[in-house]
C-alpha cells in the first residue's frame, strides 16, 4: 500500500511517500525556521499561511521523487494533533479533500505516535515491547510500548519541555530560535565545571522530570557572565538535561524491567544525551535506538509510516467523505491497540 504522509502540526512541512511494501520511497521538508526567527519563536497564523504556500508543491516533489502518481495511492496521513489548531487545519484540510477527491481513505495520525514508531523505519529497529523517551519541544515523557496503539504514560515534565528548556535557555544567550542546535553547538566550544545548575528532580523516586527552574538557574548566571562565559554555561546546561534524561531513563527501565529504550523528538537529535544514554544504558545491559537524525524532528515520513502500521495491521478506515476534525490537545495514552 502507497501512502502520502502530510505533517504539518507546527513549524515544519513534511511531505513523504512510504510504501508498506517497499518503505519509504520519498520525503521532503520545508522549515520555517528562518520565518519565525525575528520573532524569537513560532507566530501560529505566519506557520498556517506557510504551511499553505508549501504543502502543494512539496506533495508534487515527493510524489515525482517516488516516481508515483496521485491515482497510485492508497490513503493519504496526516497529523491531527497534538499542534497548532489552524496549522494541523492545513494538513488536514489537504489531506481530507484529495482523499476525497481520489476516493480513498484519509488517516488522522497522533503526532507523537508518529514519534515514537519512527525508530521501527530505521534498519536495526527495536522489537515491542520498549520504553520510549518523547524529548521535543512540547513533550518531555516516558510511555511504554506494549503494542501498536498501545501506549502507557510513565512519567513526564511537570512544567517546560526539555526543547523548551534549550530554547529559552539559548534565547537568554542571544542564540537564534530554535536554541536547541545553536545551544549545543556553542556548548562544543565551553569547558564543563566552570559553572554549575541544578538537576532538578534528578533524586525524586518517579518518572516526573522539571526544566523550567533550569532556565531560571541560567538566567541568574547569565546576568553576572561575560559572554565568553556562555559556552561553559552552555556545556552545563546540557549536561544538566543529559543527566536528569539518561538518570530518569534508567529508573524507567528498572522499573517497568525493560530492556530496550527508543528515543524519539527533536532533542534527541542532540549528541551529548545520545552518548550518555547509550553509556549508561549499556551499563546496565539495555539497548538505545535512536530514529536516523532526519527523522527526530518533525517530518512526514514519521506520519505515512505510522498509517502503514495501521493499515498494515487491518485496522479499519472509512473512505474519506471530506468532514474532518483536529485536536490541538489529544491525550496519547487514548490510542487504541490495532
Ligand atoms: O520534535 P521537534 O522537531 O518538534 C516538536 O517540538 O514537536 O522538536 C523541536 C525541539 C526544539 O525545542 C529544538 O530546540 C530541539 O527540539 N532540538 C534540540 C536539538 N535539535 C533540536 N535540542 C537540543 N539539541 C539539539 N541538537
Ligand atoms: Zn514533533
Amino acid at each position: 500500500m502507497i501512502i502520502l504522509g502530510i505533517e504539518s502540526s507546527c513549524d515544519e512541512t513534511g511531505l513523504a511517500v512510504y510504501d508498506t511494501q517497499r518503505g519509504l520511497l520519498a520525503d521532503a521538508l520545508h522549515s520555517q525556521v528562518a520565518m519565525h526567527d525575528a520573532y524569537g519563536g513560532v507566530v501560529p497564523e505566519l506557520a498556517s499561511r506557510d504551511h499553505i504556500r508549501r504543502i502543494v508543491p512539496l506533495a508534487r516533489q515527493v510524489l515525482a521523487e517516488a516516481n508515483t502518481s496521485l491515482t497510485d495511492l492508497d490513503a493519504i496521513a496526516y497529523t491531527a494533533g497534538p499542534g497548532l489548531a489552524g496549522a494541523l487545519l492545513v494538513g488536514a484540510s489537504v489531506a481530507e479533500s484529495l482523499a476525497l477527491a481520489l476516493n480513498i481513505p484519509a488517516l488522522p495520525i497522533h503526532h507523537l505516535e508518529g514519534h515514537l514508531l519512527s525508530p521501527l523505519l530505521a534498519e536495526n529497529p527495536p522489537s515491542l515491547p520498549f520504553i520510549a523517551l518523547l524529548v521535543s519541544g512540547g513533550h518531555t515523557q516516558f510511555m511504554s510500548i506494549e503494542a501498536l496503539g498501545q501506549y502507557t504514560l510513565l512519567g513526564e515534565t511537570v512544567d517546560d519541555a526539555a526543547g523548551e528548556a534549550f530554547d529559552k535557555t539559548a534565547k537568554l544567550m542571544g542564540l537564534p530560535y530554535p536554541g536547541g542546535p545553536a545551544l549545543s553547538k556553542l556548548a562544543e566550544k565551553g569547558q564543563l565545571g566552570r559553572f554549575k545548575l541544578p538537576r532538578p528532580m534528578l533524586h525524586s523516586d518517579d518518572l516526573e522530570m522539571s526544566f523550567s527552574g533550569l532556565k531560571t538557574a541560567v538566567s541568574l548566571l547569565v546576568r553576572d557572565a561575560s559572554v565568553d562565559d556562555y559556552p561553559h554555561i552552555a556545556i552545563e546546561f546540557q549536561e544538566a538535561v543529559a543527566d536528569v534524561l539518561s538518570s530518569k531513563a534508567l529508573s524507567a527501565l528498572a522499573k517497568t524491567g525493560l530492556s530496550q529504550l527508543v528515543v524519539a523528538g527533536g532533542v534527541g537529535a542532540n549528541q551529548r544525551l545520545r552518548a550518555k544514554l547509550i553509556e549508561r544504558c549499556t551499563q546496565r545491559g539495555a539497548q538505545v535506538f535512536f530514529p536516523p537524525l532526519r527523522l527526530c524532528t518533525d517530518n512526514g515520513a514519521m506520519i505515512a509510516h505510522a498509517a502503514g502500521l495501521r493499515l498494515a495491521a487491518g485496522a479499519p478506515f472509512d473512505i474519506s467523505t471530506g468532514s474532518f476534525n483536529v485536536q490541538p490537545r489529544w491525550d496519547l495514552a487514548s490510542l487504541q491497540p490495532f
